[in-house]
Parts: structure tokens; sequence; C-alpha cells
């Protein structure tokens, strides 16, 4: 397509009309969807050969509704592990393989651009939509990001890397002004971005609600023009978030591309009409029109690849049963063992006694625009008993019933408080009786638009809660019985002060449709878990080191300032020595693998680690190993150590070995300070481990000062 030609051609309101989105698709009077379901669309110009561009949102699966007016079709998406759990895997290709198959369903139910990946930082263990974001370390999200977008856009659509920039909290997220540190932004929160850019060329990014540091990201011009473009080369198109920002004009002239989704006023009455607004500044001369022809073309030349451009001939009938097996499997590694004392695996033969109520009502995800409608969600009990596994009849009819009249009175499943402590001693003492284990089921719940609280019933056990496991733990101790705990949980919990009073805990977050499924394999040992932390579970909450979140005034912030700086998550935990319950990288096998000859080589640009694991236990399983390193400290201040590289190894036989290889560029291992990215000269020193605290073997290299431009 001639690009130039076209927009030569163009009219002023034909140019505006591509630069703001149709407005909601469910409101009277504005276009009705192409695809039902889908969060916006860009406007057509026949006349021209432009079709309309239809945008759906993600991140665990694509998001559309299932039913359409006189239409007996079915319109399901596969529901996947949310990513926090997608980034406990460290598995990049199986990443990828989950975007691929988004992909395929993204391309096949008509939409051209997936809102996702979301990739903000685990600021706080209480932010809202952690569970739509990866990890509170850079380079994981990033990486994990790039694997992400490679598979979505290998079927030719588009993905968003979104929010951008330094959305870490919902509390007042469409005002809130975030001040952060250059330092920070760009060695935490850019970081990630500027990885997922680089790597994979994701074809959108989506400008954030927040502002920052007293602009609104969708207005910041340094931020979408210098760092996003000039600085990375990124070369498609940015959208707002929806209804953000305060002004379009600032809005077109920033660099924030497309307006999205158009028509705010319909919603938020304070807000301009974006297209009149626009239209009215490029007639006065206010917008240049170079700018609009600007971010036209921008748009444009990624549109030419969209298949609604294309005409592609969507099928309506993605591999929904290929796709399950595939979220089946990101699951299966996303799992992550926290405790293990001989207590897991179990066998089919093994009677398992159920306590908790998500046990049978478990939870899938989050909700907000993260949501999925899915054909299926197996819960815990329906995995287990799919598999033959026993689990007590009796019990499990208790909470069914208690699920169903819940249901029947229409509670809020999300808002409920749950009776967990419903049993009375005696009924305990007979269940620990007639059963070989307890399993006590521990869900949590959060979305978009709400934080988290550091309260009981959310980041600590509710009074129930704590009951019901002394009581079982007890009890079934006193009959030589051992307790699981499973935490289908949606980011960090309070765990340290129950931690010794149970055998087992697993980590199963937010597993998808197949979340029962996955949890029976690893629980019946098919599979080891290998899933490693992506963000530390602290202690107690006061050893959170964002204690300025949500901001100031901490009931209705207007800003929030990032104090603690470059010290997020165990770079703040390690350097100051506070001990978390869980640490960052962490998690266990059934089986056990030993470390053993490492070395290291520089070529002058990249550093080589290798380092041969070895699975010395009994079952097979996968191992990730992950390098650290502590760098000296001349001029700059810094963490204790980071993550600079991690690779998982294939699935290792008892006895089997594999040597790893870890690449590193030398740039990598830059701080910034003094408006660059420096490599401070001196001896660095490269941990090779199984966490972020249990260093395995270190290897040393003497470095030269090194400059790099932003
Ligand atoms: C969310 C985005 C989402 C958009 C469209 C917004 O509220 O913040 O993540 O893509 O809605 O649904």
């Amino acid at each position: 397509m001639d690009i130039d030609r076209i927009v030569s051609e163009m009219t002023l309101e034909e140019k505006v009309s591509i630069i703001v989105g149709v407005g909601m698709l469910f409101i009277e009077g504005n276009p009705k969807p192409k695809v039902k379901g889908a969060a916006g669309e860009t406007a057509e110009i026949p006349r021209l050969g432009i079709p309309r561009t239809v945008y759906a949102d993600g991140p665990a699966g694509l998001r559309i509704d299932t039913t359409r007016e006189n239409d007996e079709s079915a319109y399901y998406a596969t529901s996947f592990p949310i990513e926090s759990m997608l980034s406990s895997t460290w598995n990049r290709e199986l990443v990828e393989e989950v975007g691929k198959a988004m992909g395929e369903e993204v391309k096949e139910y008509g939409v051209d651009v997936f809102l996702a990946p979301a990739m903000n930082i685990h600021r706080n263990p209480l932010g809202g939509r952690n569970f739509e974001y990866f990890s509170e370390d850079p380079l994981l999200t990033g990486e994990m990001a790039s694997a992400y977008v490679k598979g979505v856009q290998s079927n030719d659509v588009g993905a968003c890397v979104k929010h951008f920039i330094a959305n870490e909290q919902e509390t007042n997220r469409m005002t809130v002004d975030t001040i952060v540190s250059e330092r920070a932004l760009r060695e935490i929160y850019l970081k990630g971005f500027e990885i997922a850019i680089k790597k994979a060329k994701p074809w959108t990014v989506m400008s954030s609600y927040n502002k920052l540091n007293g602009t609104h990201t969708s207005q910041n011009k340094w931020l979408l023009e210098k760092v996003l473009r000039e600085e990375w080369e990124f070369d498609g198109f940015v959208m707002s978030d929806w209804f953000a920002g305060d002004n379009p004009v600032e809005q077109v002239l920033a660099g924030n591309d497309l307006i999205m989704p158009g028509k705010s006023w319909q919603f938020i009455k304070e807000k301009p009409d974006e297209y009149e607004t626009v239209l009215k500044a490029a007639k006065e001369g206010k917008i240049p029109i170079e700018v609009i022809d600007r971010n036209v073309k921008r748009i444009l030349k990624v549109m030419q690849k969209m298949p609604s451009f294309k005409g592609y001939q969507y099928s309506n009938n993605p591999d929904l049963e290929a796709h399950s097996k595939i979220a089946k499997r990101a699951g299966l590694e996303g799992v992550v063992l926290l405790k293990n004392v001989q207590a897991l695996p179990v066998t089919k033969e093994t009677k398992i006694a159920p306590f908790g109520y998500t046990f049978v009502r478990t939870f899938r995800g989050g909700w907000g625009s993260g949501e999925t409608y899915p054909r299926y969600t197996i819960s815990f009990a329906e995995g287990l008993l799919e598999k033959g596994a026993k689990v007590d009849e009796k019990l499990l009819g208790i909470y069914k019933e208690h699920y169903e009249k819940r249901k029947a009175e229409n509670v809020n499943e999300i808002e409920v408080k749950f009776f967990e402590d419903i049993f009375t001693v005696e009924e305990i003492e007979n269940y620990a009786k007639t059963n070989d284990i307890a399993f006590i089921t521990i869900g949590r719940m959060s979305g978009e638009g709400r934080d988290r609280k550091a309260e009981k019933g959310d980041f600590y056990l509710s009074d129930d809660e704590t009951a019901l496991l002394e009581k079982v733990s007890r009890i079934f101790h006193k009959y030589g019985k051992k307790i699981v705990v499973l935490l289908n949980i949606i980011g960090p919990i309070e765990i340290e002060s129950w931690k010794e009073k149970v055998d087992a805990i697993v980590l199963t977050w937010h597993g998808g449709q197949e979340t029962g499924k996955i949890l029976a394999d690893i629980l019946l040992g098919e599979v080891s878990p290998s899933g490693k932390l992506p963000t530390t579970f602290p202690k107690d909450y006061k050893d959170v080191p964002s204690w300025t979140f949500p901001g100031e005034p901490a009931d209705n912030p207007a800003s929030v300032t990032y104090e603690e700086d470059i010290f997020v998550g165990y770079r703040y935990y390690d350097t100051f020595g506070v001990e978390p319950a869980f640490e960052f990288g962490y998690g266990l096998s059934y089986t056990e693998f030993e470390y053993s000859n490492p070395s290291i080589s520089f070529d002058g640009e990249k550093v080589a680690v290798e380092v041969t694991v070895r699975n010395v236990g009994k079952f097979k399983g996968k191992e990730v190993v992950q390098v650290y390193v502590k760098a000296p400290k001349v001029q700059i201040v810094k963490p204790l150590q980071e993550l600079k590289g991690f690779e998982k190894t294939k699935e290792l036989l008892p006895g089997e070995s594999e040597r790893v290889k870890i690449e590193i560029p030398v740039k990598a291992l830059a701080s910034f300070g003094f408006g660059k990215w420096i490599v401070e000269p001196g001896k660095y020193e490269f941990r090779i481990s199984a966490s972020s605290r249990d260093h395995r073997a270190k290897a040393y290299l003497d470095l030269e000062r090194m400059e790099f431009d932003v």
C-alpha cells in the first residue's frame, strides 16, 4: 500500500477518524461491533479501502462475548493460566507456544490486535492487577513478554504491550501521579518494555492511565517520542488505555497515535468529544497537519498487516482442543511447590480429606478486562476425581451443597467471605480417622479497578481460615497424618505464621480452565513441579519496601512516590537483609538437582556462563538455572545482586544431566547513572543459582569500565 498517497488523498475529517476510535461498541448509536465483546474498533474509510479493525483483550486468553443475537453458535476462547503463573514457568518456548495459541484464537475470531501482554511490575503484593503482570523483576518480565508477543504475532495478528508505564496500582489509576526517578524507570519499570520492544517488535503499545512525574503517560512526549521511538526504535503505533488522559490534543501531539475507545463523553461526561476536539485543534493550527499525518501513517503502516485489511476469512473455529492441551502444559510448569516434608506426591489410593470452599469452586483467573470466558473450568475436585483419586465424598458433598446454596442466594462469589470453619473437633477427628491426608484449599481473587488489602481475608488468612487450619493440623497430626495446603491465590499472601503447621504447600495460582487437571497431575506425581516464584513472598506486609503504596493521602491518593527507587522486590530484601518467607526464584521439585563444573567466558560483547545440572533424585523433572550478578560498587549505588540470565533445562530423567549455557550481553550489566548506562570497573561475581538465595556455584570476571548511551 502506498501510504503517502493514501494520506495525501484523505480529508482532514478522515484523518481524524483514523486516530480516534469509534466508541464503545455496545452503546446505542455507535457502530455495531464486528466481533461482539471486543474492546474497541477503528473507523473504516471504504473509498480508500481502509476497513474497520478490531481490538480485544487478554492477557489470560482472548476476551470476547460467548453469545450473539439470533445466533446459535457459542464463541468460547481458551482460558490460560494468569500471567504470574506463566512467568513462574521461566520457560520461554512454552510461553511462546501459549502466545501462539492465543493468537490463533485472536485471528480465527476476526480480531486484529490482542490487547496483551500486560507487563507492569509487581511493585507491591497488593496491586489489584498483579496477576495480569509477570514479575517484580524486569528481566523476567521482558523475556516472558518477548516470548508471548512472538507467539501471538506468529499468526500475523498484532500484540499490544501495556500499560506504558508505571501503572502499578489500581487505586485512583486514572488520575494518580506516579513519581519515579529516571534511574528506577530505566532499570526497573521501562526495562521489561525495552527488552520486549527490541526483541519481539510488538505492533502496538498501550499507554497507561496514570500520570508520570506530572504528565499523563498518553500526553508525555518524552516517554512516547524520545524513549520509545528515538531510543528504542519502536515502529508500531501507540494507543491510549480506554478513556485515559485529560487532553486529546496533548495526546495527539505527544505521539499517542490512537485515542481509544473514542467518544469518551458517552461514559465520562467531563470528557471532551475527542474527535471534535482534535478536528477543531487541527483546523485552528493548534495541531500541525504534519503531526496528524505522522500519527495516521504510523497507524496505517501497522493496519496494512492486519487480517481485516487483508480480507482474511476467519473461521470462528479455532482449535480449542489443541489449545486446552497447551494451557494445561503451561500450568503444569507454573505450579510452585513451596514446601514438602514427605507429603507429596500422593497415590491414587491415598484417601484425601478436602477442606476449603475453593476446592470445589476453584478460581481460574481474576476479574476485569483480563477475564476469560472458556467452555469450562475444571475445579480441583473434578481434576482429582477424573484421575481416579480417592476424595472423601461426604466432605466434598458438604462443600458442594454449600456452593449451590450460595449460588441460589445469588451471593457474589468474589465478595463473599466464605465460611471455612464449619466443622466441630469431633467431625474433624472422624475425617482424620477415615482418611490418609488433609488438603486445605485457600482461595483469593482480585481484579481491575481495586487493589488488594493488607487485611484478614485478603493478604492475611481470615479468622475462619486460621481456625480451620489449626484444627485440621492439630487433629490430623495427632493421627500421624499429613496436611497439604493448596493455594488457589492470585498474588502473595502471608504464609510465615502458619507454614510450620503444615507438611506441604503448593502454589497453584489461578491456572485457567484446566486448573484442576493441572493440580491432579502434580499431586499424583505424574509431573514434578518445576515452577519458581516470579515475585517475593514476604514474611509480613510490614516488610514490603513500597511503603508509599497506594500514595498520598492513602484513602484518595493524588500521587504516589516510588521512594524505594530501584530497590523493588528481592533487590530490596537482599540488599537490606530482610528475610522473606519464600524468596524470588524459589521453588521445590520432587527430585533434586546437583550443579557442577561452572565456567565463564567473555567475548567482548557477551558473557557466557555454563554449568552442568544433574538430576540426582528419583523423579524426572526440570530445573530453572538462574544467574544473579553481584557488581562492584564504585560510584553508583547498587542492589546486592540482580538477575541477569536464566534457562530452564529439558526434562531430566533420574541420573541424567544437561550442560546449561546462559548468555548475558555485557550491556545488561550496566547501571543507569549520570544519564548513561555504565558498567563500572572491577570484579563481577556471577552466582549460578537455584533461587535468589540458593547459590550453587560462582564464577568471576574482571571488567573494565564501559559506557553506553541510552
Ligand atoms: C484496561 C486495559 C484494557 C482496556 C480495554 C482498560 O480498562 O486497563 O488493560 O485493555 O480497558 O478493555
